[in-house]
């Protein structure tokens, strides 16, 4: 060993990574009492992180403590228990701290040889996961960053198979002269899925759409005949109803028909790991490929995607690579074949530690409390006779304050109030604010301070309209 070599134990690892903890743990404290967005005067000085780039290098433990003194004040604390915006969970502590433990392996996940461990953790993750998602027994998984990358990977994987069902290749002679793939999406489908099928050359107008239901749903009476090569793209999980596209009704016919059935599920597939909300999704695992999300509600830091594929070695085939410098004919599973990036993070290590912190019961009781606590946001705000605009079948709420423009101030008024944080949304011309419960943190207590909050802000703004 060469003695000049400079050591992480120059820098005193020990007592930085404490204050690290020490810090870490006074911030999430901290959450269930402060304001949920971030303090105006907290953002103001975040400006003077703009600085030139220090000429000479600083202790660590001052650059923590400037991330500390300038960010954590100016973060929104989606890491809480009252963070209803988008679809965002928050950390699960066992996933926090494998997030930590893992960083300090810096394992590159990308070779099974060279990083035995985070693979093998890996590995069983995915096969847990296939399990409590109910998929078919042999489907083939990849961690990704998160549904958008997801969708990429197996549409990636849906590409290959429909094209070389057709006797073309096309990872080898790409798009052009390949025969026309028909692309079928519902109405309702999300930016980023057709976002996903532009990154593959598929185009995101290039789509055929089918028209949805009221509630969000396709309406499979509408499927266009399907012919030649084709991709169904479903949904498992509206952003904004909830909703599920009706895989029974859908998947048998476009199976018969030899398409290809894709399932964008980045929030909804977790349904599947609850008995009392499984029923939702009857029929998704006739399907082909699935995307979902860990870094939702799975609660797993971000960024944490997560891709499935039904057809053993489609997903390498659109995948893997070879190259000298890397090892060939890897007896193990070897995680590279199976993500678009080489090199990666190995943040299976985190859902694996979700998986094995909750079990079964405890992913069902998550899913299910949130589930609860949704229709309970819904129930005491339609109580107080404000409209609620969707049937609330999963963890999405959607409530309108009246015109658009005193919804609007009802939301304006939350998010300034602090004692939660929910977005806006349009729903079918209508405007309404969006209540996505997504959190571990979220206990019933929260939903009832929310819910007063929300009530309490909207008679204000009402008194003066
Ligand atoms: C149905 C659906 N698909 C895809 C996405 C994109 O997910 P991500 O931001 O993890 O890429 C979302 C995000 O909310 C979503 O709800």
């Amino acid at each position: 060993m060469n003695d000049d070599a400079p050591r992480a134990t120059t820098v005193a690892m020990p007592t930085l990574l404490g204050d690290a903890a020490q810090r870490s743990a006074a911030y999430l404290d901290s959450l269930g009492r402060r304001p949920v967005r971030p303090d105006p005067a907290a953002v103001l000085p975040l400006a003077r992180l703009d600085e030139p780039l220090p000429e000479s290098p600083t202790d660590p433990a001052s650059v923590l403590a400037l991330l500390d003194e300038f960010v954590s004040p100016a973060t929104m604390a989606t890491a809480g228990p009252r963070f209803f915006g988008f679809v965002i969970g928050g950390s699960l502590p066992a996933a926090l701290a494998a997030n930590w433990l893992a960083g300090a392996w810096d394992q590159n996940a990308c070779l099974a040889k060279v990083t035995p461990g985070v693979a093998q953790v890996e590995a069983v993750a995915l096969r847990w996961l296939v399990e409590v998602l109910g998929l078919p027994p042999r489907t083939e998984g990849a961690f990704v960053t998160g549904a958008t990358m997801a969708n990429f990977s197996a549409l990636a994987a849906a590409r290959y198979v429909v094209l070389s069902r057709a006797g073309w290749n096309v990872e080898a002679d790409g798009l052009f002269g390949a025969p026309p793939i028909t692309v079928i999406v519902g109405d309702e489908a999300h930016p980023t899925l057709l976002k996903s099928l532009g990154l593959l050359g598929l185009g995101r107008n290039r789509v055929v759409r089918v028209p949805t239901d009221r509630r969000g749903r396709m309406r499979a009476d509408h499927l266009p005949p399907l012919e030649g090569p084709t991709i169904v793209c479903l949904q498992a999980g509206n952003i904004n109803t909830g909703e599920f596209d009706p895989f029974g009704e859908i998947c048998p016919v476009a199976r018969a028909a030899g398409a290809w059935l894709h399932v964008d599920g980045a929030f909804g597939l977790w349904a599947r790991a609850a008995p009392q909300l499984a029923p939702l999704a009857d029929g998704v695992e006739l399907a082909d490929s699935w995307a979902t999300d860990a870094h939702k509600w799975l609660n797993v830091p971000y960024d944490s995607g997560l891709a499935f594929v039904r057809e053993p070695g489609a997903l390498p085939a659109a995948m893997a690579i070879t190259a000298e410098y890397l090892p060939a004919h890897q007896v193990e599973r070897s995680p590279a074949d199976f993500t678009p990036e080489l090199s990666r993070r190995a943040r299976g290590v985190e859902v694996w530690a979700a998986l094995r912190s909750l079990g079964r019961s405890g992913l069902a009781e998550l899913f299910e409390r949130n589930c609860r606590q949704a229709r309970r946001f819904a129930a005491l705000l339609a109580a107080a006779g404000y409209e609620i605009l969707n049937d609330v079948v999963l963890n999405q709420v959607l409530v309108s304050f009246g015109s658009p423009d005193t919804t609007q101030r009802v939301i304006d008024a939350i998010q300034a109030d602090g004692t939660c944080w929910c977005g806006g949304t349009v729903w079918q011309g209508r405007k309404a604010m969006r209540i996505s419960v997504c959190s571990w943190a979220t206990t019933d207590a929260d939903v009832e301070l929310s819910a007063m909050a929300m009530l309490r802000v909207a008679r204000c703004v009402g008194s003066r309209s």
